[in-house]
């Protein structure tokens, strides 16, 4: 693990590899371990990078509401610290998020897009409400209670099942966040804008990846982008739910290897 302070905040980030960059952005509230494998498969071949969001992992908790558009611009002074000046950006729902934010500022950075479990449109008022209780309930009872809360949501039956391996994983990544980051991410995410309109202008190759069991980004949310992104790929991954780098590695694992070395042969 390495740190870089930048944006008043230290960022903790994996770099491993050599090759094109390749950036994976987490989703919430997880940390940078979400990519352990594909980072394992990638970086014989790529420089695979995938820094703890603010509020998340080991990077700063700053109070508040962390905005989509500040985690992007975290992304590109990480980016800029690193004298990378172009990469493949993958995030998984609220990194999927923060990958839309950073297409809206910092095109020229993107050289191709995944988006994972994610979706473009912003929160009904009651998904708002509802983000702010969750805010208070991480902050007031802390992540064991986020866990136990969102976890049904996060992984497909199957997973439940036959993978306590893969929830486990997934709950130690929301165990060891920081409330206040979690708060603060939940706030952010919900003032976060529709991005829907930014699709049809999305002109970089783009693969959208999506669990057919996907109870929290479902199923047409990512058949929308793929309508919308103009010659976009679009692959669902059976037996997944919202986390589908972690539920289906294998399947994940090969449609990501096979359109990053498609942008880059
Ligand atoms: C995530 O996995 O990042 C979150 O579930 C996204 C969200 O709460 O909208």
């Amino acid at each position: 693990m390495s740190k870089v302070s930048v944006r008043g905040i230290e960022i903790a980030y994996v770099d491993a590899g050599v090759g094109p960059a390749v950036v994976f952005l987490h989703g919430f509230p997880f940390n940078r371990s979400l990519w352990r494998d594909q980072i394992e498969i990638l970086s014989p071949h790529f420089r695979v990078l995938a820094p703890d969001l603010r509020g998340h992992g080991e990077t700063s908790v700053v109070p508040g509401a962390a905005t989509m558009e500040e985690m992007a611009a975290d992304v590109i002074a990480w980016l800029d610290a690193l004298e990378i000046s172009e990469a493949a950006v993958c995030g998984l729902s609220m990194g999927g998020y923060v990958t839309l934010a950073l297409c809206r500022e910092f095109r020229s950075r993107v050289r191709c897009l995944v988006l994972a479990d994610t979706r473009a449109v912003a929160d009904t008022e009651e998904g708002k409400q509802s983000r702010e209780q969750q805010a208070q309930k991480a902050l007031q009872e802390g992540m064991a209670a986020i866990a136990d809360g969102m976890l049904p949501k996060l992984v497909a039956p199957v997973t439940v099942a036959k993978h306590p391996e893969v929830v486990a994983r997934v709950r130690e990544m929301i165990l060891k966040t920081d409330p206040a980051g979690a708060a603060a991410a939940q706030r952010g995410m919900a003032q976060r804008r529709d991005q829907t309109d930014l699709l049809p202008q999305i002109n970089v190759p783009t693969l959208v990846i999506v669990g057919e069991n996907d109870q929290l980004t479902p199923v047409a949310e990512s058949e929308t982008m793929h309508r919308l992104i103009a010659g976009s790929r679009l692959e669902i991954i059976a037996g997944a739910g919202h986390v589908s780098n972690l539920e289906q590695p294998e399947t994940f694992n090969r449609v990501l290897r096979d359109f990053l070395v498609s942008q880059y042969s």
